[in-house]
């Protein structure tokens, strides 16, 4: 039986990731130093370490559990506050996949599947981005997310020339969104969507960030996915490093539904989930946002056999029943 280990397992994504993988028929071992994450979002009879990734004794765990895989989401996530507290990213997010990788290495362990972001893109020209679309991000978050890429790749070719192997696939995720349970939703109110419910939930309108953008209705255009969606794409890219031999992968995926929809097109969909107009107000564009990024996904279609199921309205019907307290 394989059994993987899951970083940040205790995460609003991690939670659902977990989930996925055990339905997988996959042994999930959790590893969360529950900065963020929250224990009772870990199930029963699925180990949670409380631990830091530097913890030495992440060894000792990987080798008592017999990993076979790591399924790696430990991180920090939020844009802004990565432009305020850069270090504070680089510490957390590069430092933290350099000693899982050092851990990886000590243990001989074969299978990496990493959470990376569609923030690696930065600003691109043509809003609908490829894997092979230049990387250039504008955040420190979206830096670290790409120096995590690079390292699992150089990592994974220093391997093969000593005859081993570390199959390893980056999934770059779009705007997560969604719940797959009510005790499951996004607590961080970070993203639009549960920004807005938090609005509605205290009597407030919801912004809107600039309606002036060269779209259709003037607002930002994003390629919202489901978390559950997300979670499933983890399944099949651990399948696919399961059935590498020796080691030879090292590949990256978008992972969208490969259609974008407006801040306004969101909103009314959050209008409509909740049975009430949100009235949202028009305010100044929020620096560093480009007018859209939506994920070409004809890659992970093909080779993965993946493809989002969910829509935007089960996206937020789904965080508006997670969503707590209602007014
Ligand atoms: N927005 C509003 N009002 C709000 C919040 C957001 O109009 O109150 C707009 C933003 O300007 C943007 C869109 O809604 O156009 C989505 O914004 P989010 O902050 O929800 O998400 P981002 O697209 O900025 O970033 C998200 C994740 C990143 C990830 C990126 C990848 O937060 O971690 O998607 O596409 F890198």
């Amino acid at each position: 039986m394989a059994r993987w280990l899951l970083t940040g397992g205790a995460g609003y994504i991690g939670s659902h990731v977990l989930r996925e993988l055990a339905a997988s028929g996959r042994e999930v071992v959790v590893v969360d130093d529950l900065s963020t994450g929250i224990a009772s979002r870990v199930p029963d009879g699925v180990p949670l370490v409380e631990m830091n990734l530097s913890d030495s004794n992440l060894v000792t765990v990987m080798r008592d559990y017999q990993i076979s895989g790591v399924v790696h989401l430990a991180a920090k996530k939020a844009v802004g506050e990565s432009v305020e507290r850069p270090l504070h990213y680089y510490r957390e997010n590069v430092d933290g996949i350099a000693s899982l990788l050092e851990a990886i290495n000590e243990v001989g362990i074969g299978n990496l599947v990493y959470s990376s972001s569609a923030a690696v893109y930065g600003e691109p020209v043509n809003g609908e981005v490829g894997e092979d679309e230049p990387t250039v991000p504008t955040s420190p978050y979206g830096e670290t997310k790409l120096v995590g890429e690079w390292a699992a790749r150089a990592v994974a070719k220093a391997r093969r020339l000593e005859g081993g192997g570390l199959s390893n696939v980056s999934l770059r995720y779009f705007n997560v969104a969604g719940a797959g349970a009510a005790n499951l939703g996004d607590t961080s109110v970070a993203n639009l969507i549960p920004l807005a419910l938090r609005a509605v939930t205290n009597g407030e309108r919801p912004q809107i960030f600039g309606s002036d953008y060269p779209t259709p209705d003037g607002t930002c255009i994003r390629d919202y996915i489901h978390v559950v969606d997300l979670a499933k794409a983890h399944v099949v890219a651990a399948a696919l490093c399961e059935s590498d031999n020796p080691g030879e992968l090292s590949e990256v995926f978008n992972v969208g539904r490969g259609q974008g929809s407006s801040v306004r097109e969101v909103l009314d969909t959050v209008s409509r989930a909740i049975g009430r107009d949100v009235d949202p107000r028009d305010v100044e564009r929020r620096p560093g946002d480009p007018a859209v990024l939506v994920a070409r996904t004809e890659k992970i279609n093909a080779d993965l056999g993946w493809e989002a199921e969910l829509d935007l309205t089960a996206m937020v019907e789904s965080a508006w029943s997670a969503w707590s307290p209602k007014p």
